[in-house]
Formats: structure tokens, C-alpha cells, sequence
């Protein structure tokens, strides 16, 4: 089985520049041999965690949504990419909502993010890339991932749906850190 790499689409737009910019990091991973699979929030319910801790005794989160079966897949892949549309220059809630809980079950459960590898991307008509990518890197660094570089950080320019792809600079940066991705999870042998 050849390793595999969720890659995460944050927007609630389910043909916008979040899924559409992941479609091309998919096919890198593919041209590496490393599955990809893109699992979009669109329609999706994502709530907020409560803090009940509930997780430290039961290894899952209480909370009926649909966290479970996106946690399942995570936990099974060797990669994980998130990609977030940037709202008011932070990352959508939802996305937030989700790399929390995931965090507060994978560190009660032993901790069984650590070791994968991955990053955030972010997409945004004009600005607030940066912090929102700051946002999504806390979440990979506490969680002891392993997060490469590209050749620029991972942000791309576009409004509506189909815009982002004209963002070269932007689109090369992402395709570069997937394929980091890809060739990082087949060297560490994972
Ligand atoms: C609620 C909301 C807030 C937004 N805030 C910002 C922002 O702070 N900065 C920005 O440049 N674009 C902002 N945008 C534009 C989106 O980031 C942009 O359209 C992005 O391409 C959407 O990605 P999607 O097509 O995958 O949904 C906002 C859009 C919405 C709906």
C-alpha cells in the first residue's frame, strides 16, 4: 500500500479555490507514488470543543458531528495538509474547530499525530495569509509534526472559484511543499 496523505479543504465552497488548489497539490503526491485524499468541510459539521475532557478517558470525542470518520482518516494517513480559505485574516472557524479537537484526541490517545508529515495552506483574496498560516502551524508544531518548506510560504491569491490557479507564484509554492511532502514520507519510510 503506497503511503497516503489527507489534505484537508476548509472552505465551505465545494468547487472554490481551497479544493481546487489541493486538486493540484493531489496530483503531485500522485506523481510521487503518494496517495492523496482530499476531504472537504463543505456541508460539514464541525463544532467547537467544550473542554469536557471526556477524551482523556475515552480516547474519542463525545461531541456527534462530523469529526469522527475525518479523525479516522487522519489517524490512518501518513500525511496531513490543511488548507484554509483566510476570513477577517484568520483561518475559518471550522478548520479551527477541527485542528482542535484533533489535537485534544490525539494527545489523550498517546499522541498519534507525532511523526506525520504536513503543513498549512492558505488562500485568500488579498490579505492575511500570514497570520493564517501562523494559526495552522501552531497546530502541526504542538502536535509534533513534521512540516517542510517550500519556496515561499504556503499562500495563494484568488477570490472567486478558479482565481487562485492564476496565482504562478503561489501555485508553484504549494506544488513544491506537496512534493516535499511526498519525498519526506517516503524517506523517513513511513
Ligand atoms: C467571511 C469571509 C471573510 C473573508 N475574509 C478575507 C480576508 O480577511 N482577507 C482576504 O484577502 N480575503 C477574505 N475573504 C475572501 C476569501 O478568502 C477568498 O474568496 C478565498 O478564495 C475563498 O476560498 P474558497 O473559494 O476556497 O472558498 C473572505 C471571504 C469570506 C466569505
Amino acid at each position: 500500500m503506497p503511503p497516503r496523505v489527507v489534505l484537508l479543504c476548509g472552505s465551505p465552497r465545494p468547487k472554490g479555490n481551497t479544493r481546487q488548489i489541493l486538486e493540484e497539490c493531489a496530483k503531485v503526491l500522485e506523481r510521487e507514488h503518494v496517495e492523496g485524499e482530499i476531504v472537504s468541510l463543505a456541508g460539514k459539521r464541525i463544532e467547537s470543543c467544550t473542554a469536557c475532557y471526556r477524551c482523556n478517558k475515552e480516547k474519542r470525542c463525545h461531541l456527534e458531528d462530523d469529526f469522527e470518520p475525518i479523525m479516522n482518516k487522519v489517524k490512518e494517513a501518513q500525511g496531513f495538509i490543511v488548507a484554509s480559505p483566510v476570513y477577517f485574516g484568520t483561518a475559518r472557524g471550522d478548520v479551527m474547530n477541527l485542528l482542535q479537537r484533533l489535537g485534544m484526541v490525539s494527545r489523550s490517545g498517546g499522541g498519534w499525530m507525532a511523526g506525520k508529515v504536513g503543513g498549512p495552506i492558505a488562500v485568500a483574496r488579498r490579505g492575511g495569509h500570514t497570520l493564517t498560516l501562523q494559526e495552522m502551524t501552531m497546530f502541526f508544531m504542538i502536535c509534533d509534526l513534521i512540516v517542510p518548506g517550500s519556496t515561499y510560504w504556503n499562500m495563494v491569491i484568488g477570490r472567486n472559484p478558479g482565481e487562485a490557479l492564476n496565482d504562478k507564484e503561489g501555485m508553484d509554492t504549494v506544488r513544491h511543499f506537496a512534493g516535499n511532502v511526498a519525498r519526506l514520507i517516503l524517506k523517513l519510510g513511513q
